[in-house]
């Protein structure tokens, strides 16, 4: 029994139950494959069953047993870049009474790709720009629901910068051996008048750059960058935006690296860890799955 118990506790962890936040990026990971032998599945099938008991036991007081997930990963060719489920211990989500957020919130939620979490950190970056002078840059709009965000994030503290949302609407590009995932022409459901009815239909003003940025429409920007949100997927895409990013960048300005971190994105992640090592920028790895980068 003993050795029975010590074989569930390692198996399974007691949390209370959270909402599940859906997270695109994790779709394409690789399945874990587990391996048992005759005896171990045996033992499998009578631990599965009690284990269900315990399970329906632990609902009705409130509890979830899950499956503990604490396994260490990585791709083949990128060794260093090691990845465990991140599960923080602190509870505060002052997103859940900031009623200003939760209603712009609910009007692009089904328009995106990011959790809660990420949108939040993006509305209150925005909101701290102050009255600096420069745009607000989006690569990577999709279907806009970041894009808009960030357009409504600036209304809400009547900032009235310029916002530019900026996508092929062909799909993700410029992918290579960096790249574990993404192989190109992914996320290509989308079109550029599906974001300019979004933007109309939340009452903001946004111009739309329909092409790869920054080669064929990056000319269109005339002003500073104050605020770069770049959310591409592979990394010569990241590095080409944020590198014709940085000389256009505000004193104060910021970057905004989605994807740094997600099982996928490795070609993203190791493009932010080149970033790091720049001394202009103050850099700040978010656990929810961004890197943030700010001017000095
Ligand atoms: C993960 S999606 C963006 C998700 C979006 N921010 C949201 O709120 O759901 C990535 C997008 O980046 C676009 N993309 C990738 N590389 C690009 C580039 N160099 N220029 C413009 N768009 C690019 C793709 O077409 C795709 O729509």
């Amino acid at each position: 029994m003993a050795r029975f118990l010590d074989r569930v506790a390692k198996l399974v962890a007691v949390r209370r139950p959270v909402a599940p936040v859906a997270g695109p990026e994790m779709q394409g990971a690789p399945r874990i494959v587990r391996r048992r032998n005759a005896e171990a599945l045996t033992d499998w099938r009578l631990m599965s069953g009690v284990a269900r008991l315990i399970k329906r036991a632990a609902n009705l007081v409130g509890l979830e047993i899950a499956r503990r997930d604490d396994e260490v990963r990585h791709f083949a060719h990128t060794p260093s870049l090691l990845h465990q489920r991140i599960a923080p211990l602190a509870t505060y989500s002052p997103w859940l009474n900031d009623p200003a957020f939760l209603a712009a919130y609910r009007r692009v939620r089904d328009r995106t790709a990011l959790d809660i979490y990420r949108c939040y950190e993006l509305w209150s970056l925005v909101a701290q720009l102050g009255p600096s002078e420069g745009c607000i840059l989006e690569v990577g709009t999709w279907r806009g629901g970041s894009g808009v965000l960030l357009a409504l994030a600036d209304r809400a503290v009547g900032g009235r910068h310029q916002v530019y949302l900026a996508d092929t609407f062909r799909g993700v590009v410029k992918t290579g051996q960096n790249d574990t995932l993404f192989r190109g022409g992914e996320l290509a459901d989308t079109t550029a008048g599906a974001v300019e009815s979004l933007s109309r239909a939340n009452g903001v003003t946004a111009t739309i750059l329909e092409g790869v940025f920054p080669d064929e429409t990056a000319h269109r920007i005339l002003e500073p960058i104050l605020f770069l949100h770049c959310d591409v997927d592979a990394y010569r895409s990241a590095r080409d935006v944020v590198e014709w990013t940085l000389p256009r960048l505000s004193a104060g300005g910021v970057i905004v690296l989605d994807d740094y971190g997600f099982f996928g994105c490795e070609g993203v992640t190791a493009y932010g860890n080149e970033l790091r090592a720049r001394h202009d920028l103050l850099f700040l790895h978010n656990l929810n799955g961004h890197g943030i980068f700010v001017k000095r």
